[in-house]
């Protein structure tokens, strides 16, 4: 028979004990979620913008900027390279007049993977740049070949030795024409902040599609860039002379507004999400109707009804915008492990996105895992344990899990849900959870 003992019991004993750890969440399960949230910016959409105001002169002050350690890591960037960068409310103002170092250190490009977004802007901008190779992470050996080849097309000399990529640009980028043979996100944002300032017109063909694109190059067409296409598989970008700063609102968070929902489907609840865009949710909201949960939505907000027992997802396949979102897969696979019958998953983006199946399994969820396929089979119920998160995705499948299991779950290893999720247990708390961070 399972031990539960109670939330308060257990919370005491932590405390008595002084064994306060600085990461891991408690959640008490079986709470029905219900009330209404306000969605936070999208990190991948802040990530590119405060790369971006390095190219523009003067001040550009960025909106709706999420508070997340992944953000925190690119001003602490920026600051490193000269910029004056002050965060207010959910602002973050960055100032590029005394800009001067060209290189990032080890440890700032370690802490966030996605630092290489940096490359194209500060080599564009300075003339050279001198950065660590991203290292691989949770999700499978992250390679950069794709910004690489199209860096060194547009002119950028390139020097790969002892973990160091020793960047520059003997004259001025120069524009071109390049055809991704993936359409890889980070690639087309480097793409995207070389050619904004290169002389002539760059082509991007097969150019990712995703709603982050869109934003970013809203952001660099408001400080004067010429880029037509964003959003459709060809991008051309005209390269201007200069850039000047200006105002940008980044737009809600696609994966957070989706993790959420997976939080209300799992615990039978009633949730209102404020500022969303159910534009960017077109391949998501039909799997919870599927799923049996009840959808409306108007331009900016939606809301979702779940039933009592939740259908399963019969096929959920990852694919680059305007599939499937890789990032949704981990949350949505929590979401079938309590759903009745079999959904199946195949993770077409990254090599090794199932890191969170073990870790669910342990809370009594029923999945095998074959190469790129997991076979989920919806239990009853699943049960409290202590689990630790492998990644950003993987930690918030974790903690939906939580919320719809029996008893105490504890979720370590949230440095991981704190790069991509705003205090989580505050958003959670908020609509009826019982999620303390000790
Ligand atoms: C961005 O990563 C996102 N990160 C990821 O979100 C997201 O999962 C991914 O796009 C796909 O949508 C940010 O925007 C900061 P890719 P990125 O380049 O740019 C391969 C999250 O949880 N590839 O589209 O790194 C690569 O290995 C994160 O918020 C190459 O082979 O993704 C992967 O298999 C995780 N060579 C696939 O393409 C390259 O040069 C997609 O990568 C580049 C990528």
């Amino acid at each position: 028979m399972h031990q539960v003992f109670p939330f308060r019991i257990v919370w005491q004993y932590q405390k008595r004990k002084g064994c306060i750890a600085v990461s891991k969440l408690m959640i008490e399960g079986s709470h029905c979620l219900e009330g209404e949230l306000t969605v936070h910016g999208a990190k991948n959409s802040a990530l590119p913008v405060l790369s971006a105001t390095l190219l523009c002169d003067g001040e550009s002050h960025i909106h709706n900027c999420p508070r997340l350690s992944d953000v925190d890591a690119s001003v602490e960037i920026l600051r490193y390279l000269g910029c004056r960068v002050v965060r207010e409310g959910d602002t973050v103002s960055v100032n590029t007049d005394t800009l001067c170092r060209c290189d990032i250190p080890d440890q700032l490009m370690r802490e966030m993977r996605s630092s290489i977004v940096f490359l194209g802007a500060v080599a564009s901008r300075m003339g050279k740049a001198k950065l660590s190779f991203p290292g691989g992470c949770e999700l499978g050996p992250r390679p950069i070949d794709l910004h690489l080849k199209a860096l060194r097309q547009m002119g950028m000399v390139i020097n790969e030795f002892h973990g160091y990529l020793d960047c520059s640009v003997p004259a001025r980028l120069k524009g071109t024409s390049i055809a991704l043979s993936f359409p890889s996100v980070g690639a087309t944002e480097n793409i995207i902040l070389a050619a904004a300032l290169a002389e002539g017109t760059t082509v991007v063909n097969n150019a990712a599609r995703e709603p982050e694109i869109c934003d970013l190059c809203g952001f660099l067409n408001a400080c004067g860039a010429r880029i037509f296409g964003a959003g459709e598989g060809r991008i051309v970008i005209e390269g201007v002379e200069k850039l000047t700063g200006t105002e940008h609102h980044v737009i809600p968070d696609r994966i957070a507004a989706t993790t959420f929902m997976t939080a209300a489907a799992v615990t039978g609840g009633d949730l209102l999400l404020r500022r969303v865009v159910p534009d960017h949710l077109s391949q998501v909201i039909p799997m919870f109707q599927e799923a049996g949960c009840r959808l409306r939505w108007d331009d900016a907000n939606l809301r979702i009804q779940a039933p009592q027992r939740l259908r399963a997802v019969k096929s959920v396949r990852t694919m680059p915008y305007p599939g499937f979102p890789t990032d949704a897969q981990a949350p949505m696979m929590a979401m079938t492990t309590v759903s009745d019958g079999i959904s199946i998953f195949v993770e077409n983006i990254f090599e090794s996105r199932y890191k969170h199946v073990g870790e669910l399994c342990r809370l009594g969820a029923n999945i095998k895992v074959e190469g790129r396929v997991a076979i989920v089979e919806g239990v009853p119920r699943l049960f409290g344990a202590s689990v630790e998160a492998p990644d950003l995705r993987g930690g918030a499948a974790l903690i939906v899990a939580g919320l719809a299991a029996d008893g105490l779950t504890e979720v370590s290893g949230l440095r991981h849900v704190d790069r991509g999720y705003e205090a989580i247990e505050k958003s959670l708390n908020q609509i009826g959870a019982k999620v303390s961070r000790i």
